[in-house]
């Protein structure tokens, strides 16, 4: 029998998407190209134009065969951003970023929440070490399967229904990804967030399956809160979590209170995970049309996804010096303007690049 001789070469599907996605993707790859050439690692980028433009072009979304070929040919896929104010339904946005999501299973999402400077955060008195917890969302169910519709719609009798879809092997596999990153990790505290005094049926289940799941954990003390004094608590005292996982919605949610807390969403990161599957990477942040074309977004976010996605590639080198150059940029304010420098995205891109290959 002959050897296997794994790669070394990564392939990854690069899907900019829109507005400050087109921008910060380009620096994000900036960074990951001097990572991969410090560390002598082969890489090969595939770009793909979905998106608005391309929507609006020749009606595209996600093409049929767009997950079983990423399965079959890539390592990951790092996205931007969709959502563009030409298509009004997000039509294009649902299609692709959902789809993306749903359609490989990728049932984890991942949002880690770490203030990499004091002064980043709005909360007074706050140190680093205080804000270092990680979202673990739900990511293919809930309310955002898409299920429901209207009666009698554009009438004073409207009715419009949106089904909250939890299924036991959902949110279990969920809870146990939990469980297993905090003991993996050597954390100790896990809080379960749902809103269960509400929602009678579809987060009773959450409920009872979480008390199902804590008994394989003894080591971690495991703890519940409701969504709203959930947020409530990060806001007041955000040390005391370590890992968070709740529902898709909640956590869509909560990632972005928890984003501000550790200096904006031009920094947050975020990984669209099913454990040994072809898995994607995303700034937690949107196409932010408010300031696109602008040449002022945070690429950081992007590139901290990036590092995100080295880490879940095995190029733990790679991505510990992608995290380090963004530390060092913040420390020396190579950054743009959200952050308080005076850099705009392709200079605090390639201040990151140039100090990655440096180091
Ligand atoms: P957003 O994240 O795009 O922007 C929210 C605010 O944060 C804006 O003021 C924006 O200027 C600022 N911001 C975001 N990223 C930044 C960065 N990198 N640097 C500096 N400032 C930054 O959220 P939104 O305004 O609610 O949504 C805009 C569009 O993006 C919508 O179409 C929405 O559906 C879409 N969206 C897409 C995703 C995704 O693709 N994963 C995520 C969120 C929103
Ligand atoms: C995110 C976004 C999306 C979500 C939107 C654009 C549907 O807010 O990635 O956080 O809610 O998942
Ligand atoms: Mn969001």
């Amino acid at each position: 029998m002959g050897e296997t001789k794994v790669s070394s070469r990564k392939r990854i599907a690069v899907i900019p998407g829109d507005g400050i996605g087109k921008e910060v993707i380009p620096e994000a790859l900036k960074v990951l190209r001097a990572a991969a050439a410090k560390g002598g690692r082969e890489l090969a980028l595939t770009e793909f134009d979905w998106g608005a433009d391309r929507y609006l072009r020749d009606g595209t979304t996600l093409p049929e065969d767009a997950p079983e070929m990423f399965r079959r040919d890539y390592d990951a896929i790092l996205l931007g951003a969709l959502g563009d104010p030409r298509v009004p339904g997000n039509q294009h946005g649902a299609d692709i970023l959902m789809g993306l999501r749903f359609k490989p299973d990728l049932y984890v999402h991942a949002r880690p929440c770490v203030l990499f400077d004091r002064r980043l955060t709005p909360l007074r008195d706050r140190s680093e070490k205080e804000i270092d917890f990680v979202v673990l969302r739900e990511n293919t169910e809930g309310l955002y399967v898409g299920m429901g519709g209207f009666f009698k719609k554009g009438t004073a009798d409207e009715i419009a229904v949106q089904e909250d879809v939890n299924t036991r092997k959902g949110v279990e596999r969920i809870l146990r990804y939990a469980f297993e990153y905090a003991r993996g990790r050597g954390l100790q505290r896990l809080c379960m967030s749902d809103k269960a005094n509400a929602l009678a049926f579809g987060h009773d289940l959450w409920q009872r399956v979480f008390a199902e799941v804590r008994r394989d954990y003894p080591g971690i003390q495991a703890s519940h809160m409701y969504i709203d004094n959930l947020l409530m608590q990060m806001v007041r005292d955000p040390s005391q979590f370590q890992v968070i996982v709740t529902c898709n919605l909640f956590g869509d949610i909560a990632s972005d209170v928890g984003a501000q807390l550790a200096g904006g969403l031009g920094l947050a990161p975020s990984g669209n995970i099913h454990p040994g599957q072809v898995s994607m990477f995303e700034p937690v942040h949107g196409s932010a049309p408010d300031i696109a074309g602008k040449n002022i977004a945070n690429p950081m976010g992007a590139a901290l996804a990036v590092s995100m996605m080295c880490a879940h590639l095995g190029w733990t080198a790679e991505a510990r010096a992608i995290e380090n150059a963004v530390r060092a940029a913040i420390r020396e304010g190579k950054t743009t303007r959200d952050l308080g420098g005076p850099l705009g995205t392709r200079e605090a891109g390639e201040w990151l690049a140039s100090r990655v290959a440096a180091t």
